[in-house]
């Protein structure tokens, strides 16, 4: 097959800017557990985890830092609850800072999101 220079650059051109579209269509996975908790409550999920809960859970939940990754936790979602709301040293409890609904939206955020 005889193809010509320009034809082979412009091949290139738009094969480099077809995998720059995939990439901007694969979502944060935050992002995507987020939107699903914000309809239902009705807040903002992440600026809420942001102020409480990132100095400790790095990445919206994502990375283990001074705390675990959240991401795939092995307890339920009321165990999440019961840990958001009591806290198990060094973490603090939550129960007197957070609304009931807080607590729930954050535990279903942390339910909600990938395991990996
Ligand atoms: C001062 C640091 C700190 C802050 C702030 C903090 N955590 Fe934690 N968190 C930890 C540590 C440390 C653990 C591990 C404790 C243990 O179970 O031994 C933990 C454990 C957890 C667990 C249990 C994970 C599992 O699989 O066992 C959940 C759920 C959790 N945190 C949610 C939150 C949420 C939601 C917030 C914000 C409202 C928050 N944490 C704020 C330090 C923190």
């Amino acid at each position: 097959m005889n193809v010509s220079r320009s034809t082979r650059t412009a091949l290139v051109v738009a094969m480099i800017a077809g995998l720059f579209s995939i990439s901007g269509l694969a979502q944060d996975p935050t992002d995507e557990a987020a939107a699903k908790i914000d309809e239902k409550f009705g807040g903002n999920i992440k600026k809420l985890f942001a102020t409480r809960c990132s100095w400790c859970h790095q990445g919206y939940g994502m990375k283990q830092a001074d705390g675990p990754k959240l991401a795939g936790t092995s307890k339920s979602l009321a165990q999440v609850m019961a840990q958001i709301m009591n806290g198990k040293t060094p973490m603090p409890g939550f129960k007197n800072q957070l609304k009931f609904e807080e607590v729930q939206a954050l535990a279903e955020y942390i339910k909600a999101l990938p395991a990996d």
